[in-house]
Formats: structure tokens, C-alpha cells, sequence
């Protein structure tokens, strides 16, 4: 779906979103939503809280977990993405801390593995995500999940390829201090989500927007493993969507 900008956009996925939260109220089920971080999420997020404000959306019921952090990383820190969303979300809505999940970067790589096998399992025992959120990088990458992912992986350690690395420099001071691991869900944990949508913005996502769409399917470019989804929709805005 291509919108004018991303204003639009935003404001229709939020709106996806409030839907799904309010229908799954009306049967007191949780819903289950898979966040990203990053610059595209930002105004779907400013939308969920103007709702919450403004149009008495509750959170109560919702239940979520993140697709990333960086390794390591203190979980205060600015860099991080606990503190992203509690600054771009959290704090500003009434979600329950108990029900906020984002992986650790903030442990041993002992730890880890440990641990990521338990966020695939707490997914689970919630019933699966209910609607997930993406960004793209622009090595084809969804959550951390770079050239070279397996359709099968699921929450694990990995590599940051030298690109991401490099887009990630200025919010860094300086590719230097960019950490070079990071905990990903994996490309199966991603898919097994009922709802997917991802958000694409300006010029520079519409190489790999046009690649990620129009491309074979291939794990050189692991955003292209949502083809084979039944149920995602690339939300774009025209720059985004030029080359398609
Ligand atoms: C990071 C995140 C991704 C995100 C990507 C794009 O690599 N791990 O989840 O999609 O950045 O970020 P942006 O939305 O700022 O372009």
C-alpha cells in the first residue's frame, strides 16, 4: 500500500493496530504484538499514544516483544533499544511492565543462548504474536536478520553486517562504538506471526523495498522470506515505493 507520505501511512498502521487491541478487549484476550525499532516506527507509535490520550485506548491487554537489541548493551543506555522504546512508547501508555519483552543484550554470550530460547518460548506460551511490526534495513535485513539467515532461525545471537553497522554510525558518534553482535528474533519467529506489516520511508529504503518485492526469494536479501507470508503488507510512502 502506498500512501502520499508517511504521516498517512503511520497513522493508518496505528490505527490496524487499535483495531485489533479494542476487538481482542470486546473477548478479554491479550493481544500479542511484535515491536521494532528504528526510525520508521516512530510516528506509528506517536499515533498509538495520541490514542491512548486522546481516544481512551487501553494497553492493558497487550502483551509485547521486540525484535532486537544491540550486544552488549546496558539496558539504559541511549543507544539501546529498551531505552528507544520507552522513550518512543512505554512511558506514555498504561501496558503493564510485566507484559513488555525486548531481548538482552545486557548478559554473558553463555547467557544468551539461554535466554533467547526462553523469548522463543515465552512467544509461544503467549499464543504467538498476533500482528508484527517491521522496519528494513538496507541489506535486506528484518530485525537483525542479515544476508545470510536461515528460514528456520529463530531468536539467536548474530553478526551485524559492515552496512548496518555503518547506517547505525551517527546515532553512535562513530561506526567505532557500533556493537558488532546483536539478539534478533529469527526470520521462523517472524513469520509465524498471524498479521505482519512492514514500513518503509523515502528514497533511500527503495533499492531494497524494489528488491525485497520484485526479487526471487533468497536469504541474500531476508526481508524477501515475507513473499511467502499469507497475510503482510509493505505500508510505503512514494519515494519508498519509486522504484517499484
Ligand atoms: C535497525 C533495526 C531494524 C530496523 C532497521 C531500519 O537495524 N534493528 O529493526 O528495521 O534498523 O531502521 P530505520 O527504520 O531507522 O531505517
Amino acid at each position: 500500500v502506498i500512501f502520499d507520505n508517511s504521516v498517512l501511512g503511520s497513522i493508518a498502521v496505528a490505527n490496524e493496530i487499535a483495531t485489533l487491541i479494542r476487538e481482542k478487549q470486546k473477548t478479554n484476550s491479550i493481544c500479542v504484538l511484535g515491536l521494532a525499532t528504528g526510525s520508521s516506527p516512530i510516528k506509528v507509535y506517536e499515533e498509538l499514544i495520541r490514542l491512548h490520550k486522546e481516544e481512551n485506548l487501553s494497553f492493558k491487554n497487550v502483551v509485547t516483544f521486540n525484535l532486537d537489541e544491540y550486544f552488549p548493551m546496558q539496558h539504559d543506555d541511549i543507544q539501546s533499544y529498551h531505552y528507544f522504546m520507552k522513550e518512543h512508547l512505554f512511558k506514555y501508555i498504561d501496558i503493564l511492565p510485566e507484559n513488555v519483552h525486548i531481548p538482552t543484550g545486557n548478559c554473558s554470550l553463555e547467557e544468551s543462548s539461554v535466554l533467547c530460547a526462553q523469548y522463543e518460548e515465552k512467544i509461544k506460551s503467549m499464543g504467538g504474536l498476533d500482528f508484527q511490526l517491521l522496519g528494513i534495513g538496507r541489506t535486506a535485513h528484518i530485525g537483525f536478520n542479515e544476508p545470510g539467515s536461515h528460514l528456520n532461525s529463530t531468536t539467536r545471537m548474530v553478526t551485524l553486517d559492515h552496512l548496518t553497522r555503518s547506517d547505525a554510525a551517527s546515532s553512535f558518534l562513530g561506526m567505532e562504538n557500533v556493537p558488532k553482535k546483536a539478539v534478533t528474533m529469527g526470520i521462523s519467529t517472524v513469520l509465524e506471526a498471524k498479521r505482519i506489516v512492514l514500513l518503509a520511508w523515502g528514497q533511500n529504503k527503495a533499492e531494497v523495498v524494489q528488491e525485497t518485492i520484485e526479487g526471487d526469494v533468497t536469504s541474500k536479501k531476508p526481508a524477501s522470506y515475507l513473499q511467502n507470508h499469507p497475510n503482510v503488507t509493505f505500508v510505503l510512502d512514494q519515494e519508498a515505493a519509486s522504484l517499484l
